[in-house]
């Protein structure tokens, strides 16, 4: 979600909408894995599944978000944003990483084909999702990288899950049930504005220490909300 042709993320609850420009861009994805590949049946259709791998996770979270606000009263997130990445994009990160233009490559060396980003007022309610997650049946953590904890030099802070989750349809090597990669992106709102403010710049380079302060400082920030949180909580649970 990094360059700026990746940029067309869409709010899940366009999805249904962007079916239509999804289809458009999987007809263009699949003339282009038939042109480079000799692709089995299986290759081809996989891509329609991509949507409804991503329906089924967001529903998923959306589900632990209304079990956790009726026990807790809190919101586990503020929003999030999901999207399929485009062929166009798929296509130049393939040639960026030197990888032929397969479904393979796609689907199976290049891991965030889907992607969600969730948003949320807090630190401590990201780990509350990721336990969420692991929770989940048929749903691996693959990879995870805490950038909240190690945070990178620049200031950046978020923290990064590829999911491998078992579905009920194909994958690309025609195997059902197929597994399939989705890339999690947790942060809260501050984390957020800095990491689509630092995205805009063109050369941050120049202005790096200034953004490492912002970032330092949003931080310290989302450290006395979570302890404000934690009082109200606290109260809260005694008033009880
Ligand atoms: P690829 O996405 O395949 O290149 O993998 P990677 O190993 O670079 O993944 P990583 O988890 O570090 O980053 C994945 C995504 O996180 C990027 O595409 C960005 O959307 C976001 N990201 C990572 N680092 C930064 C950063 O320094 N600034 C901003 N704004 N976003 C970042
Ligand atoms: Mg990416």
């Amino acid at each position: 979600m990094h360059q700026k042709s990746e940029r067309r993320i869409f709010p899940f609850t366009k999805l249904k909408v962007n079916h239509f420009l999804l289809k458009a861009d999987m007809f263009t994805c699949l003339s282009w894995y038939n042109r480079k590949t000799k692709a089995s049946k299986e290759r081809e259709t996989c891509e329609q599944y991509l949507p409804l791998i991503l329906e089924d996770f967001t529903q998923k979270i959306k589900t632990a978000a209304l079990e956790h606000k009726k026990t807790t009263s809190f919101k586990l997130y503020e929003h999030f944003h999901a999207r399929i990445k485009t062929a166009d994009s798929m296509a130049e990160k393939c040639q960026r990483k030197n990888l032929p233009l397969t479904a393979e490559s796609a689907l199976k060396q290049i891991r965030d084909a889907i992607g969600i980003r969730i948003i949320t007022g807090f630190v401590d309610d990201i780990y509350q999702i990721i336990d969420f997650i692991r929770q989940m049946p048929g749903i691996h953590i693959f990879k995870e990288k805490d950038y909240i904890n190690q945070v990178k030099p620049n200031g950046y802070r978020s923290y990064h899950l590829i999911l491998e989750v078992e579905t009920p349809y194909p994958d690309c090597y025609g195997k059902t049930p197929g597994k399939y990669f989705i890339e999690v992106q947790l942060r809260t709102i501050a984390m957020d504005s800095w990491a689509s403010l630092e995205h805009q710049i063109k050369n941050p380079e120049r202005i790096e220490r200034e953004l490492k302060r912002c970032a330092d400082e949003l931080a310290s920030c989302d450290l006395t909300m979570q302890t404000i949180r934690n009082l109200i909580q606290e109260s809260n649970e005694r008033e009880d």
